[in-house]
């Protein structure tokens, strides 16, 4: 269903309060990619610096696919869920290779890393492509101004306001439009105090005139969150200390860390020393906590062959977990 009046004020809205970001001053669909894939997980005013940093070690799609996944997870370190770090550097080559950035929503989305959204994002604000995006915010705004209690996640929901968004979008401003039901979500039809008495669309909005602001969207349940023990050993030998790469399987494939156990029952080394214990590590379903051990040994001891030594002053250049940050720091 078309709302032109919805439209029309949301977009005089963005044209009045939409946020300042440096990747809205260009049209280079790089830039624009990279700051989707960045902020797939992330918020702005953590992941802007991240967006500065790539764009000045890498200006081009170039230079980015001729990187070493090493140097980009390096340089990833900190935002987390590094599978986007890597597979932004299988698309970046997947670019290259093509010769020119994906102009069409179907060779966009075939982009290592970009799925519906991110797609949309992207066709939209770079390319002018009619794609709603349709993620937290805009369920949440939509939701509320139309009075829809359908369940977020569920297929029916995805669905119901997939069509709706699409409807919505001014074919001849897509990107302005995504954006600005972006901004709105963020800024002004917040989750928890959402700012009603100044909102452009109090006047017709469902949920206000009903009073259910605080019940919708309507979530399901959240699962439950898994805890897992870590006890991490940080072996000295030398000057050298003995780390590990994580292989393939979970979120911290590719990165860096020292001798890891895990579990209820560890006993541990004789003379390792206790440095810190019970550190928590909150990721999305997973709750982490973490004891962390110093052994300084004479003698190089011998261990699994996935094991290698690395001199302390060089620990830097080696992508590692926050967690394991957190774990140096302490020492
Ligand atoms: N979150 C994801 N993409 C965004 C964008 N282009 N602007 C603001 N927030 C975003």
């Amino acid at each position: 269903m078309q709302d032109p009046r919805f439209t029309r004020t949301l977009l005089d809205w963005y044209a009045e309060y939409g946020r300042d970001l440096p990747w809205r001053r260009t049209r280079d669909p790089y830039a624009i990619w990279l700051s989707e894939i960045i902020l797939q997980q992330t918020r702005i005013a953590q992941g802007q610096a991240y967006w500065e940093r790539f764009m000045e070690r890498f200006p081009t799609v170039e230079a980015l696919a001729a990187a070493s996944e090493d140097e980009v997870l390096r340089l990833w370190q900190g935002l987390g869920y590094y599978s986007r770090g890597r597979n932004l550097l299988t698309a970046a080559r997947q670019i290259a290779a093509r010769g020119a950035f994906p102009d069409t929503l179907a060779e966009i989305r075939a982009l290592k890393g970009v799925g519906d959204y991110t797609a949309a994002a992207i066709g939209s604000i770079a390319f002018g492509l009619p794609a709603a995006v349709v993620d937290g915010n805009v369920y949440r705004v939509l939701s509320r101004f139309y009075g829809l209690a359908t369940p977020v996640g569920s297929t029916a929901a995805k669905k119901e306001f997939t069509t709706l968004a699409q409807a919505l979008l001014p074919p001849d401003r897509p990107g302005d439009f995504n954006q600005a039901m972006m901004d709105f979500g963020a800024l002004q039809c917040t989750p928890a105090a959402p700012l009603c008495p100044t909102c452009p669309l109090a006047d017709r909005c469902e949920a206000l005139r009903s009073g259910r602001t605080a019940l919708l969207p309507v979530k399901k349940p959240a699962a439950a969150v898994q805890t897992r023990r870590l006890h991490y050993v940080y072996i000295r030998s030398n000057g050298a200390v003995a780390f590990h790469r994580r292989g393939p399987g979970d979120i911290w494939q590719g990165l860096w860390e020292p001798w890891l156990e895990e579990g209820d029952n560890f006993r541990g080394f004789p003379g390792m020393k206790q440095v810190r214990k019970d550190v928590r590590h909150q990721l999305t379903h997973r709750t982490l906590i973490a004891d962390f051990y110093l052994l300084d040994c004479s003698e190089i001891p011998s261990l699994t062959e996935d094991y290698i030594w690395i001199p302390e002053a060089e620990l830097d250049k080696y992508a590692k977990p926050r967690l394991i940050e957190i774990l140096l720091e302490a020492l």
